[in-house]
């Protein structure tokens, strides 16, 4: 596992009174390694991770409560008919029809890795940044019955260290590592892209981790890049292009 926090500093913290919240907070905390602070005690500095019932939060200090990040899943998602469970959305097309079973080798806040499990795929997804991977826990947790049994797993590790240990090998590993920065910057990123930066680094491993994914996956590794970056691993079997990304696809079979 990565250390609990590389870049930026965490406190665990509760705005509830209830004392179930609090001890629920100081559990999370020791579990991470982190220090809980009541909201009176806050640094000024530190993301805050907060505990509360709709869910663990990691937000800057002067966000409002709601105003975090998250994982969240509007309800209108879940309609058999919704667009969101299409397989023609730009990753379902990228991860083609004959693949069943994929791992999202790089979680985040496990967008994605909903996206392909409301798509149909069986997904397990593994994050390695303690906080990240606690919150992923948690989301899956609060998706609840709303997602068929097994369609959206949480791993923590590193993916370099899950993968060659996985037993049967999935059809297909999914890689979305960090974007690389534009070389003329025109706007800041997302500031949810900015965050979880902060935390988890850059992924400067990203292209050992799709050679490694090449090596595991059945039919096929799908790697998320910005439109203006360049393939992380040369010669991608064919693209599927969006306006700001592209899905780069190595074929194994
Ligand atoms: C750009 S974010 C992914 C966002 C994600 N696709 C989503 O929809 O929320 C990249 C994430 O991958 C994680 N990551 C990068 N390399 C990893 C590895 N080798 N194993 C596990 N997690 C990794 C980072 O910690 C970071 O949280």
């Amino acid at each position: 596992m990565a250390e609990a926090v590389p870049g930026k500093s965490v406190v665990v913290t509760t705005f509830l009174r209830a004392p179930v919240w609090r001890e629920h907070a100081e559990r999370l905390a020791a579990s991470l390694g982190l220090p809980c602070r009541p909201e009176k005690d806050l640094p000024a500095d530190a993301l805050q991770l907060r505990v509360q019932p709709e869910g663990l939060e990691l937000a800057e200090p002067e966000d409002r409560p709601g105003r975090g990040l998250m994982l969240r899943a509007p309800e209108s998602w879940f309609a058999s008919h919704s667009p969101e469970r299409s397989k023609k959305q730009l990753l379902g097309r990228a991860l083609g029809r004959s693949v069943q079973s994929v791992i999202d080798a790089t979680g985040g806040l496990g967008e994605d890795a909903l996206r392909l499990a409301l798509m149909g795929f069986d997904v397990r997804v593994v994050e390695r940044q303690p906080v990240l991977a606690a919150m992923l826990d948690d989301a899956v947790a609060r998706l609840g019955a709303r997602l068929d049994p097994g369609r959206m797993t949480p791993v923590r590790g590193d993916a370099r260290e899950v993968l060659p240990a996985l037993d049967p090998r999935p059809d297909a590993v999914y890689v979305d590592p960090m974007f690389p920065p534009k070389r003329r910057v025109s706007a800041l990123p997302r500031k949810s892209i900015q965050i979880i930066r902060a935390l988890a680094g850059d992924d400067p491993d990203a292209a050992d981790l799709v050679a490694l994914a090449r090596q595991v996956a059945r039919q096929r590794v799908v790697v998320k890049r910005p439109d203006h970056a360049p393939p992380l691993v040369p010669e991608p079997s064919h693209d599927i292009r969006g306006k700001l990304v592209r899905y780069d696809v190595y074929l194994n079979v």
